[in-house]
């Protein structure tokens, strides 16, 4: 129908391959993150429109409308009767808690449209599965948002190991360290399995496990891992974690997730063979003595080069956000796929699950995970998951004035 709408406008349809010129897009759930999304899609005045506003509470949508000067868009408290409006929609954020991803972004695309979906993916396998069959029965496009490839030093450290110069990687220390205070999990939707779908695991580290997938260019062959819930007891869901992952190759990485931690010291340290390349950015590089320790001085003509290399890189245009927007938009535009798929998108929560199933049962989880697996689906998680705490407090919505922070990335 929608399609059909987007024919008798004169433009090509929602369907993959073709050239999109004006996208009109719709955003459904209108909370914290919407706000990133339409800032960055504001930046683009030329190419896309914001034509619908969707949040089971309207009078979210509708401040949201006035806030950003929204006159054209209409405002629904439910997506599929914004779906069944009739109104030319091509592309459809889903902003909704993870829970609801799979239903909301499965019926978008029944619909005809294009979906950039918010992270994680969905909380479970098959409702990610559900997600890729309907983008390919419809022959549309999926985004996963993974914004932080589109960070200066996430891209150019990417770039840097990609030149060679460090040699392979061998070994990744992932630091998805955050903090939240005890009120973050008083909102409705989080600190249970059933809602959230899983604690920073999934819905912090889901950033650094993507950035460590893109960088290994695939997933561990073996998994394991500790969680535990510290400092949170008004949730279910775990406030810490460490995973340790080996590949088929042979090299390593390890993986905390974490909510408690102060000053969020973020980053990514991956050894190769022949140096230390970082984000933020840094570079060390030892050569032997004839004794094996490390000489005096270490390797400055590497380091140089490294160095170089890195400062000599541009930054990109758009950072975030606006840089995956502007990458969504660009793949609608020109017939492509955009940068980050739901392949990745799916790939990012099998590993979540593999350290979920992997410290619930204290065992080794083999990758991939198996259809039959109890932990394919959110009811095995939620069936077979710690619940560390009873959620006893719950709130309706926390102050959607004050400031959220989506990480650090310098
Ligand atoms: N990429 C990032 O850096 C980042 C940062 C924060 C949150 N997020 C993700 O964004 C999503 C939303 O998080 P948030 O912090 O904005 O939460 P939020 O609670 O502030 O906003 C979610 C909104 O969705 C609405 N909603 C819930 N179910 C809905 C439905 N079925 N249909 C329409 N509206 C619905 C809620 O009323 C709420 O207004 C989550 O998946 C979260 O993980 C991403």
């Amino acid at each position: 129908m929608i399609a059909a709408a987007n024919r008798l406008r004169g433009f090509c349809g929602a369907c993959f391959g073709m050239v999109i010129k004006m996208i009109n897009v719709a955003i459904v759930g209108t909370g914290n993150i919407s706000n990133l999304h339409i800032q960055g899609l504001l930046c683009f005045p030329d190419r896309c429109k914001i034509v619908a506003l969707c949040d089971i509470f309207p009078e979210k949508a509708e401040r949201i409308k006035e806030k950003y000067g929204l006159r054209e868009a209409q405002v629904f408290d439910d997506h599929e009767a914004m779906l069944r409006a009739g109104l030319p929609i091509d592309l459809v954020h889903v902003c909704t808690p993870p829970s609801s991803h799979a239903k909301v972004a499965i019926h978008v695309m029944n619909a005809g449209c294009h979906t950039l979906v918010e992270k994680p993916m969905a909380p479970s396998l098959i409702e990610c599965d559900g997600m890729l069959k309907a983008e390919a029965d419809n022959k549309v496009v999926m985004g996963c948002i993974a914004q932080n490839r589109f960070r200066n030093s996430i891209s150019k450290l990417k770039k840097v190991l990609d030149s060679g110069l460090a040699g392979k990687l061998r070994c990744a220390h992932i630091n998805s360290l955050w903090w939240r205070g005890h009120s973050y999990y008083d909102l409705w939707w989080r600190g249970t399995w059933e809602k959230e779908g899983g604690g920073p695991t999934l819905n912090h580290a889901v950033h650094h496990i993507d950035m460590l997938n893109w960088f290994q260019g695939g997933l561990p062959v073996e998994v394991s891992s500790m969680l535990a819930n510290v400092m949170h007891d008004n949730s279910e869901v775990e406030d810490l974690s460490f995973a340790a992952l080996r590949y088929r190759d042979g090299s390593v990485a390890e993986v905390t997730s974490s909510v408690v931690h102060h000053g969020e010291e973020q980053g990514l340290v991956l050894q190769a063979e022949k140096a230390k390349i970082a984000a933020p950015w840094s570079c060390a590089a030892e050569l032997a003595q004839p004794n094996g320790f490390p000489a005096a001085g270490h390797n400055p003509e590497l380091m140089k080069e490294l160095n170089a290399y890195y400062q000599s890189l541009e930054d990109l245009k758009y950072e975030g956000h606006t840089g995956e927007i502007d990458d969504v938009l660009s793949a609608l535009e020109q017939g492509r796929r955009p940068m980050i798929t739901g392949a990745d998108g799916r790939r990012t929560v099998e590993l979540i699950t593999a350290i979920y199933k992997a410290g619930f049962e204290k065992c080794t989880v083999s990758l991939p995970i198996d259809r039959m697996d109890e932990y394919y689906t959110l009811e095995g998680i939620q069936k077979n998951a710690t619940h560390f705490y009873q959620k006893s407090r719950s709130v309706t919505n926390l102050d959607s004035d004050q400031e959220i922070s989506v990480g650090n990335y310098s």
